[in-house]
């Protein structure tokens, strides 16, 4: 079966490993740091701390952006279900802007609205997580602007974009936003099975992440000096959202490949362009001028509408000749939750919803060889 998405695991990455588990440190040893000072070169970021996952990581961020009930967060309906659910996590009220209908990420023109709509009504628009949708990132720029204009902090949930590029700039994410999200989950452009950052360049911020990341411990140096070198004390509660060392080597040594990686995506990329640009039953994935695509994934838009095929059909279809495809991202504002606790219903995103009734995810990973790229295109273009 060839899946959407796969890590690629070569021998370095086992003896990164290995050499890891050969030594006295397990979790919290000198391979954490050395991760975090990798992510740091690489993101341009003055910080950087390493946490469990992804969702751990906009967990965190929630906490230290000191988010709580009444406060008023937006993101991308189009994202996946923890970028939204770390808003509940810290108790403040999610709401969400559709998007450019283009590049899947936030447009910044619908938000200006519904900041001023806020306004009008005497509210204030706390937070405002981007995401760059598939490898594409936000419009940053606009996004800026408007958070300066209006007060709000600015997140980049940046999970789908490790090697992405605005201007031909890598390190756009710290840049434009205050704090940023990555995950390394095994799908992702690089892999420590399940880890996660937070990169940032407020100082004070990273410090608060750190402390919440091991349940909320601080060590002083003058009180360990006056009391003794057990000392800590809490001051507030935090978690454990800690990476293991050999993840962390894992992370290392995946970073190195990050550009072959990105390399190999937008190779398939292209593959597919070309197969299947002239199609008028489908839609190709937008690039921006200014921007390198890190093609996390490759969003293809069918439309359904107009061939003898229903979605459901055309799954199972795949699946039955060895290709398992999948669907980013049922709108969160259509889960039984959501519409549950805080009102939305189907309409409410239209964008979004069209979005998700014709995309499909195809496979799209540094091991995907041509021929099987091939053999995925050739596949749908039989099926529809
Ligand atoms: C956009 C986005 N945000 C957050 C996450 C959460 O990351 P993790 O799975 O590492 O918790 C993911 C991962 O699937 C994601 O795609």
């Amino acid at each position: 079966m060839i899946s959407y998405g796969k890590q690629s695991i070569d021998k370095s990455d086992i003896e990164a490993v290995i050499d890891v588990l050969k030594g006295d440190w397990l979790t919290q040893g000198p391979a954490v740091e050395i991760f975090e000072d990798d992510l740091k070169s690489y993101f341009g970021s003055k910080h950087s701390c390493v946490v469990a996952n992804g969702t751990a990581a906009l967990h965190l961020v929630g906490i230290a952006l000191e988010w709580s009930e009444n406060d008023i967060i937006i993101t991308s309906p189009l994202t996946f279900l923890a970028t939204a659910n770390s808003i509940i996590y810290s108790n403040a009220t999610p709401d969400f802007v559709d998007v450019d209908p283009k590049t899947f990420t936030l447009d910044p023109n619908l938000l200006e609205d519904k900041i001023k709509q806020y306004e009008s009504a005497g509210k204030k628009v706390k937070a405002v997580i981007g995401v760059d949708f598939a490898g594409h990132p936000c419009d940053w720029s606009s996004l800026k602007t408007l958070s300066r204009k209006f007060e709000f902090q600015l997140i980049n949930d940046n999970c789908h974009a490790m090697g992405s590029s605005i201007n031909s700039d890598k390190q756009y994410a710290v840049k434009y936003a205050d704090v940023v999200t990555q995950s390394y989950h095994p799908v992702k452009n690089i892999t420590s099975g399940e880890g996660g950052a937070v990169l940032t360049n407020n100082r004070s911020l990273d410090e608060k992440i750190r402390r919440y990341r091991t349940h909320g411990i601080e060590k002083e140096e003058s009180k360990l000096k006056r009391i003794g070198p057990w000392y800590y004390e809490m001051n507030d509660v935090g978690f454990n959202y800690r990476c293991t060392d050999f993840q962390c080597a894992l992370g290392s040594n995946q970073l190195k490949k990050l550009d072959l990686f990105v390399l190999s995506r937008q190779k398939i990329s292209s593959q597919y362009n070309s197969l299947f640009k002239n199609h008028e039953m489908l839609t190709i994935p937008h690039v921006n001028e200014n921007i390198g695509h890190s093609y996390h994934l490759y969003p293809l838009l069918i439309n359904f509408d107009g061939i003898n095929i229903s979605k459901r059909d055309f799954f199972y279809k795949m699946r039955s000749e060895g290709i398992n495809l999948q669907v980013h991202y049922i709108p969160i504002h259509l889960q039984p939750y959501y519409k549950k606790n805080f009102g939305f219903q189907f309409g409410d995103f239209p964008i979004s919803e069209k979005i998700y009734s014709s995309e499909v995810s195809l496979p799209i990973y540094h091991d995907l060889s041509s021929k099987n790229v091939n053999k995925v295109a050739n596949t749908i273009l039989k099926n529809i």
